[in-house]
């Protein structure tokens, strides 16, 4: 079959796509513009590649890749209870989705009436990626950066901050990359400062280079 290869054979491979969604009462949340598309292709482009996958989303509405395990969550807490679980086991995370940095201080259990003015007190997530890094062992950890500006040298940063073996930049003020679209633009950065630029793609065929750097990896 098409794209079919065996880089990433018997390997376990985490994925998490899309964004978390913050409650604020049993009617209301916080989300963000990420669409699952980039993660939900990774994961189909990890499986055709051999791997065993398990796709952490938050609330996407994209199929499961056939032979995926899809493990659906909301918030950025449930989401790290998910990954959390799995981490001991995986021989790699691909840390795509977009977690919200904050979540609702006091969720509401019944809805807010209306006021006429409001304020909502948030609350920092934890940073999963920033976690595992904390205790990898044998994992090899690929994060990804959304920026508008100085996309290469906040990158850079990140990648040392979070422990990661590679990370996946993306500039989403460009045209055709990023949030809800079908094509991206990426740059891989390493921790040795290697920069590798891809031109605008599909995300299947970002996702085929993510898969192959993963394998050299
Ligand atoms: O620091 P920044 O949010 O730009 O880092 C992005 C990377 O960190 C992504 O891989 C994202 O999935 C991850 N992240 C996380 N937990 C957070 C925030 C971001 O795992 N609370």
């Amino acid at each position: 079959e098409l794209g079919k290869n065996n880089l990433l054979a018997g390997k376990r491979i985490l994925v998490s796509a899309g964004g978390t969604q913050e409650a604020i009462d049993p009617i209301r949340y916080i989300a963000n513009r990420s669409s699952g598309k980039m993660g939900h292709a990774i994961a189909l482009k990890a499986a055709q590649a051999g791997a065993k996958v398990f796709l952490v989303s938050g609330p996407v509405n994209l199929p499961v890749p056939f032979g995926v395990g899809q493990f659906p969550v909301k918030t950025a807490v449930e989401m790290k209870e998910v990954i959390d679980d799995f981490y001991e086991s995986v021989d790699a995370v691909i840390m795509s989705a977009a977690v919200a940095d904050y979540g609702v201080a006091e969720v509401a259990d019944q809805k807010i009436k209306k006021q006429t003015s409001m304020t909502l007190e948030l609350v920092k997530n934890p940073d999963i990626l920033a976690g595992l890094g904390e205790r990898k062992t044998h994992q090899k950890l690929i994060g990804f950066a959304a920026e508008t500006q100085d996309v290469i040298a906040y990158g850079k940063e990140k990648v040392r901050k979070k422990n990661l073996d590679m990370l996946v930049a993306n500039d989403v003020s460009k045209e055709n990359a990023g949030f809800d679209v079908s094509t991206n633009e990426v740059t891989f950065i390493y921790p040795d400062d290697r920069v590798v630029h891809l031109s605008n793609m599909s995300k299947l065929d970002v996702a085929e280079h993510i898969i192959q750097a993963l394998a050299e990896l």
